[in-house]
């Protein structure tokens, strides 16, 4: 299987995660009997691996991936989420955990597969959430997951422009916009290149377009005492954080995510 998934970084993580999948069985049973014969299930694994090497991540074979310990299925419309986003979790959770048990009210730009907002509600268990997204088949994904993670009657999914006809104070604004320049698309690996949606990650000439949209919202939309958490690619924190403040947003910080790299530039609104 591994020589199968030659090329594949990580391969032999890979390869035990496929036999496990197309076989039922837990990691322990990859250890105590390594070569047991997988009987029907082979073919299923073959099947896998050739996908695997020709390029498509095995979150998007497998059709689900894990956020903040939350399962998640995958369609083609949304991004497969990302362990760095996770980052703007952490930095909510600080930020806020004194208001915990308070019913707040959240939104989430890009809402995509629902992994951030779904996220968040498990953290506050009295908040509200509305989740936008500009792609429909993201927002169906999105409602999907989060009536089967139990949250369908605190979030709201809409099919919208940024916040395009969103009123209303919000105690957490979130987003993960799409941020990679046009013209870097093609250099990136292919499986993100050709599995993830153009949309999820296409942010114009220069990668800021979305954060020129978004953040005059972000701004408009923040309560008072709300705070706001956007995603950055790396190297692009010290030109978000001048949109921020163009758009009049205070009190502006970066958080790290776990590689060092500049992750979330959040802030609030000046009062
Ligand atoms: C990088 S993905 C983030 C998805 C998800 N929040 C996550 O972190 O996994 C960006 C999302 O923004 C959405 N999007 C792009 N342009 C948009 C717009 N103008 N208004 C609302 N959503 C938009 C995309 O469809 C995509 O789902």
């Amino acid at each position: 299987m591994t020589t199968a998934l030659e090329g594949v970084a990580d391969a032999p993580r890979e390869a035990a995660l496929i036999l496990r999948a197309a076989a039922g069985l837990e990691a322990k049973d990859l250890i105590v009997d390594p070569d047991a014969p997988l009987g029907p299930a082979a073919g299923l694994a073959e099947r896998h691996a050739a996908r695997r090497a020709a390029g498509e991540p095995l979150s998007r074979i497998l059709g689900r991936r894990e956020f903040w310990g939350l399962s998640f299925a995958l369609s083609p419309d949304a991004l497969d989420p990302r362990p760095e986003t996770e980052t703007i979790v952490e930095a909510a959770l600080a930020a806020m955990s004194a208001r915990r048990a308070e019913s707040l009210r959240f939104v989430d730009f890009g809402v995509g597969s629902g992994a951030l907002i779904a996220a968040l509600l498990s953290e506050f268990p009295a908040a509200l959430g509305v989740g936008v997204d500009l792609s429909p088949g993201a927002a169906a994904q999105a409602r999907a997951n989060l009536a089967a993670l139990g949250f369908a009657d605190r979030a709201e999914i809409r099919v919208g422009d940024w916040g395009d006809g969103l009123e209303g104070a919000f105690d957490l604004i979130v987003a993960n916009p799409p941020y990679v320049a046009s013209g870097d698309i093609a250099g990136l690996a292919r499986e993100v290149r050709e599995h993830d949606p153009r949309l999820a990650l296409d942010g114009g000439p220069d990668g800021y377009d979305a954060y020129r949209a978004l953040i005059p919202h972000v701004a408009r939309l923040l309560a008072p005492r709300g705070r706001f958490f956007v995603e950055v690619g790396a190297g692009q924190a010290e030109a978000v954080t001048a949109i921020a403040a163009a758009a009049g947003l205070s009190d502006l910080a970066t958080r790290r995510d776990l590689a060092g790299i500049e992750r979330v530039v959040s802030g609030g609104r000046a009062l």
